[in-house]
């Protein structure tokens, strides 16, 4: 199935559209023949180059929200319209396309090869593209730069800090130059300073116009957002003050 856009009036419709558009999206699992409900009927607009974060308790359906938003997961009910595209409906080529190229994603456990230079680690998150050698050596060094690794590239991820290593692992992510930046607990394993340089590449990337959608348990970064969601029991409350 081919992606369905959404039927625009004009251009004044055209810019409005929400970087996300997610409507009475439930996610359900099984767990030893219970029925577990992970979101309850979340819908919400995230505009373009918004900086949100989403809190709340363990087990409250944030990784699961976040996994649907990055076309990881689908929804078991409900709409996911990315910059107007219902990615709820696109066929697994679809979604493995968008995962490749217009979804950003950065983890707490930085998922690095541990073999391969930040620079090829960068590089690896180009290699579904199809782009040409120079174009990649290009983005990779421009990624490094956005990061502040530009004298890194050829160090392992054993010889960096926790905090660079994570700076990597973005780097890798926005070197395909996604339309959303997903990020699950991304200081979750670092200590202060180290959050704070990841807080500091998230918002100049975030002022570059890049829609940053965080999930983090540490209000200092929540602090940092524009807009704070809550999610609990499956469902999204705005707690922006
Ligand atoms: N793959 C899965 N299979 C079964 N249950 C799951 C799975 N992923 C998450 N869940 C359940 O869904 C609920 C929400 O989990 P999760 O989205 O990981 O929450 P959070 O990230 O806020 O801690 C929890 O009850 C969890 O046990
Ligand atoms: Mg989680």
């Amino acid at each position: 199935m081919t992606i369905v856009k959404e039927e625009h009036e004009g251009v004044a419709a055209e810019s409005a559209t929400p970087a996300y558009r997610i409507v009475g999206v439930t996610k359900t699992y099984q767990q030893k023949g219970r029925v577990v409900k992970a979101l309850t009927g979340v819908t919400i607009n995230i505009a373009q180059g918004d900086f949100v974060t989403i809190q709340g308790p363990t087990g409250g359906g944030k990784s699961t929200f976040l996994q649907i938003l990055g076309a990881l997961d689908r929804p078991t009910e409900g709409e996911v319209f990315l910059n107007g595209a219902d990615i709820a409906k696109a066929s697994n080529t679809e979604l493995g396309r968008l995962r490749a190229d217009e979804i950003g994603f950065v983890f707490q456990g930085f998922n690095l090869i541990p073999t391969l230079t930040a620079a090829e680690n960068v590089d690896m998150g180009l290699e579904p593209l199809g782009l040409a050698k120079e174009e990649r050596a290009r983005r990779v060094a421009e990624a490094l730069v956005h990061v502040g690794l530009e004298e890194r590239g050829d160090h392992r991820p054993g010889e960096l800090s926790g905090g660079q290593q994570q700076r990597v692992a973005i780097a890798r992510a926005i070197a395909k130059q996604p339309k959303v930046l997903l990020a699950d607990e991304p200081t979750g394993n670092l200590d202060e300073s180290m959050r704070d340089e990841i807080l500091q590449v998230l918002q100049s990337l975030n002022g570059g116009g890049l829609t940053l959608i965080v999930v983090t348990h540490d209000s200092a970064v929540a602090r940092k957002a524009k807009r704070r969601l809550r999610l609990e029991k499956g469902t999204v409350r705005d707690i922006t003050k």
